[in-house]
């Protein structure tokens, strides 16, 4: 099974989560910048990793996206907001139907730090965006929990068989009572 992980990222967050998901694969696999991706088509699954800007994926990963309408792909991205909270959940699904057709294997988002003048910036807008409250707890993020839970969602989708790893200090829970 040959394996496509490309990446959009301005401030290196969505950059560090492609590097983990490619060092979790187990298969023939490539990684690329969006600027640089290939043709999707030689490829049986893509996993696509975007940042959310204005509660939708970036504008690079949206024409990727909208090429890989007929592929298997794992979405993954970070954002300021909360994980799991309403402004995550819109720009994920926002991703999805930009790849309509597309069968979907998984998802995963996490926060991703903020830089101080982006927050100073999106706070003189008005109204303020949904996201910005949340902004300041991006800090430290993606940090080891957070590949904790990418590797879950990898295994959840198939795309790996080890729910956790031991290596780097991560904790074996294949075998926990
Ligand atoms: C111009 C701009 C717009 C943003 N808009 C959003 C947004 O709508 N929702 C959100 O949760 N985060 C937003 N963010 C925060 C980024 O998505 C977040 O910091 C992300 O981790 C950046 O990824 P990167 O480091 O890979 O570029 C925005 C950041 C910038 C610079």
């Amino acid at each position: 099974m040959k394996q496509l992980v490309v990446y959009s990222s301005q401030s290196g967050n969505t950059k560090k989560i492609a590097e983990e998901l490619f060092r979790q694969l187990p298969e023939e696999k490539d990684i690329f910048p969006v600027s640089e991706a290939p043709d999707p088509g030689a490829y049986d699954v893509i996993c696509i990793g975007f940042w959310l800007k204005d509660d939708q994926p970036d504008p690079a990963s949206q024409a990727y996206l909208k090429k890989c309408g007929n592929k298997k792909l794992f979405l993954f991205a970070s954002h300021g907001a909360a994980k799991g909270s309403n402004p995550a959940k819109i720009g994920m699904n926002k991703a999805i139907e930009l790849a309509e057709g597309a069968t979907i294997l998984g998802t995963f988002s996490c926060q991703g730090e903020v830089p101080q003048s982006v927050i100073d910036a999106a706070a003189n807008k008005d109204p303020q965006p949904d996201w910005l409250a949340d902004a300041p707890s991006a800090k430290g993020h993606p940090n080891t929990n957070d590949f904790i839970d990418l590797s879950e969602a990898l295994t959840k989708a198939g795309l790996k068989t080890e729910a956790r790893e031991d290596k780097g200090g991560l904790i074996d829970g294949s075998h926990a009572m």
